[in-house]
This record gives C-alpha cells, structure tokens and sequence, in this order.
C-alpha cells in the first residue's frame, strides 16, 4: 500500500475541483486520466537556468549557461501559477517545481520560497544535486518546510549506492557531500526523494541503492533511465535496452517488502500494478495535458522537459501570461497526437528524439518496451491498457 498523498489520487474520483488539501509529504506520481487530459496534481517545472556548480558527465542539458529568467517573471510565473492551481485544483493540488541547472545558485530561489509561504496554495519541489551543506541553505529549506506545514519535497541526486558509481558521473568527492545533505534534510523532517540515472555501470546496484535509501531515510526513489542528450550524448555506449531495465527494476519490486514498494511509488511497475487493479493511469504520453508546464531560463514553454524542440514551445512567458499558454495546450496535444498516432503509449520526448537523429536501435527499445506494458485490463470495456513509458513521469 502505497502511502500519502500518491494513495489519495488514485481513489479520486473525476471532478477533483476544490476537494480537501493533500496531506504533505508521501510519495508523488505524476498522473492523470486520458479522458480529462489534465494532470491530478498541476506541476509546473522551472529551470531558472542552466547554471551549475557541477559537470556531470551525463548531464542532459546543452550547456550550462548562466543567464537566468529574471526575478520579476520568475515571481509573477508563482502568482498567476499560484491563481490557476487554486481556481483548477484547490489548496496544495499543484506543484511549483524548481530545477535548473542547480536551483540553489538562483539568486532569487530564497524570494521564491517566501512568495510559496505567503500564498499558501502550493507544494514546493527542488531537484538539487545536493552539494549545497551549509546551515544558512539547510535552515531556509526548514523554514520553507515549516512554513508550508510541510508540503516541501527535495528531490535529491545520487547516481549510485557507492562512491564509485557516484563520483563517476558527479566527481570526485560528491557521495560523501550529497549523503550528507541528505541526512541533514532528513533529520529536519523535510521529504526527500531520491533520482538515480540507471545505466550499465549501475544497474548493479539497485537493491543496494534501496538498502541505501532506507538508511538515509529517503521517501521514494525514482530510478531515472539515461537519456543520451545534452552533454549526456557523449556517455551513450552507457545506456540500456528500455525493456532490460524495467525488468532488472521488475524483479526487484515483485521481490521487495511493503517498504522497498512505497519507495518506488512512481515506477513502472507500481504503475502496472495499479492498472491491473483498475486505478488507471493516464494511457498516453501526458505532454500537453492542462496542468504540466516546462520553462526554460529563455522563458520558452514546453509541456514536458524531455520534449524541447522549437517546434514544440507553445510560446514565451516574457510576452505571455500562464493563462494565455494553458489555452494553447489542446491545439498541441492534437498536433502530437496526429503526429504519433501509432505511438501514444511511447514517451514522445524520446521518441521524437531518436527519430530526429535516426536512432532505429532505441525506437526499436521503445517499442520493444511499450508491447511489453500492454496487458488485459480489468475494465472489460476497455480491453487492452497500455501503461504509458514515460521517461519524465518522476523527476
Ligand atoms: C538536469 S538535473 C538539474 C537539477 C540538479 N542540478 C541535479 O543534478 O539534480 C535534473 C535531473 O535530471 C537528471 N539527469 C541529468 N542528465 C540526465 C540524463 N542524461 N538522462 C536522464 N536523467 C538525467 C539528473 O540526475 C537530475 O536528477
Ligand atoms: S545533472 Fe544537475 S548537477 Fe549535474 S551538471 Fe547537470 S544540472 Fe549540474
């Protein structure tokens, strides 16, 4: 049984408007009915800027430039957020979600915080790579955390259950910091979540990596598989077929305790399993669904961020409000859809990635993959139900 708010979703029914807030803290699956084409919880994803104290060999981003989103668009994007996930969902039914580059070198990541405390309408998420151990950082993300009476969740960095595997994406030196953080955050109550890029040097570790997390205290772990982008193109030879890691992944949560489930709420499998037992989840790819938004330190929009071509912005927040670009979703979930009419189980990211650079072997993965994922339903209206690959669906 699955704990928290992730619990809560899946026994909603349809209309979700103004129902009572989430309970903070649990486990997160991004999530929402085909029918509605709407996530259940509204997320937007802020990546202020591409800065980072960091090189990771594997890094998906094209570079890390330091320009970043100015602070008078990144506060306005909190408020009209902030009115929408209130008028669409109720208190605490969305996301703001700071990413980067690193969002603890954002100038302005402090103001944002304190802006999410005074509104008091939605739950706060950093994806940070951990390195940030000082007090002054550690106490600001307690005083967020008390002042949102908990609806703060970290989504912390560790490539591996060992220095080794760690370091070797990260650098020399980083598992030690990174476990630190992450202990210090745990012992001041705040949720943290776990990202593991799996690969061909890792894919090893996974039960340790879930007797790590349990030590550390961690609230889910999102194995993340390697996408060959960014700078993480030139660690390619690293990744693995889609089907062998969801199956490596399989193994260990047909195998593993109540504890060893509630930590990969959000994986494949939890997935398949509630399927199987009639909570469906969204049988689609979710990019441009109502409630999920991608924006980069240009201003550009996108409706996931593993889907970032030009032709796939739905516009700029330097000359567009939230609201404007909502309305602009449906015109882009047709298009997607005409677009990959036989692929709406694939994750369309990196689909349209492989088919731009001509990558037949890992279009083949995919599809190797998503026949795998379709089972009998239980809904014998329905038939057959294809859980949806989505390479994005925990961050
Ligand atoms: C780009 S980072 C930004 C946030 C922060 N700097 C960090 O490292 O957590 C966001 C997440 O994407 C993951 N990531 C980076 N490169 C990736 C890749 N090539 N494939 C899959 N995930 C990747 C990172 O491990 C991290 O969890
Ligand atoms: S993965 Fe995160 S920490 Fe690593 S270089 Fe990229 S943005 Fe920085």
């Amino acid at each position: 049984m699955i704990s928290g708010s992730e619990s809560t979703i899946a026994a909603t029914p349809i209309s979700r408007r103004h129902v009572a807030p989430p309970r903070p803290g649990g486990n997160y699956v991004m999530q929402g009915l085909t029918s509605e084409k709407a996530l259940d919880i509204y997320h937007l994803i802020f990546a202020p800027t591409h800065a980072c104290n960091l090189r990771c060999k594997h890094c998906y981003l094209p570079d890390h430039d330091v320009e970043a989103l100015p602070k008078e668009i990144a506060m306005r994007l909190v408020d009209e957020w902030s009115e929408i996930v209130l008028e669409e969902r109720g208190p605490f039914r969305g996301i703001f979600h700071v990413k980067g580059g690193e969002p603890f070198v954002v100038p302005y990541l402090g103001d944002i915080m304190d802006r999410l405390v005074e509104l008091q309408s939605m739950r706060l998420m950093l994806t940070t790579n951990g390195t940030f151990t000082n007090e002054k950082t550690l106490n600001k993300l307690q005083a967020c955390h008390d002042g949102l009476s908990g609806h703060v969740t970290v989504i912390v960095s560790l490539d591996g259950a060992s220095a080794k595997t760690h370091d070797a994406l990260r650098g020399d030196g980083q598992f030690e910091v990174t476990t630190s953080f992450i202990r210090a955050i745990r012992a001041r109550g705040i949720f943290t979540h776990l990202n593991c890029v799996l690969h061909g040097q890792n894919m090893h570790e996974i039960p340790a990596y879930v007797r790590l997390a349990m030590d550390l205290g961690a609230d889910q772990i999102n194995f993340l598989p390697l996408v060959p982008k960014g700078y993480g193109s030139t660690v390619r030879c690293l990744q693995v077929p889609h089907l062998q890691l969801h199956q490596q992944l399989q193994a260990v949560y047909d195998s593993g305790d109540e504890c060893t489930r509630r930590l990969l709420a959000g994986s494949l499998s939890h997935i398949a399993d509630r399927n199987k037992r009639g909570i469906l989840a969204a049988c689609e790819c979710v990019a441009a669904y109502q409630g999920l938004f991608y924006i980069t330190p240009e201003g550009s929009v996108f409706t996931c961020p593993n889907l970032l071509n030009t032709e796939h912005s739905i516009g700029n927040v330097k000359n567009l409000s939230l609201r404007e670009l909502c309305d602009r979703l449906p015109i882009l979930h047709r298009k997607l859809r005409a677009d990959g009419s036989n692929d709406r189980h694939l994750c369309t990211g990196e689909r349209t990635l492989y088919e731009s650079i001509g990558d037949k072997r890992n279009l083949a993965n995919l599809r190797e993959m998503q026949s795998a994922l379709t089972v009998d339903s239980p809904d014998t209206s329905t038939n057959r139900v294809a859980t949806a690959y989505c390479v994005s669906r925990n961050f």
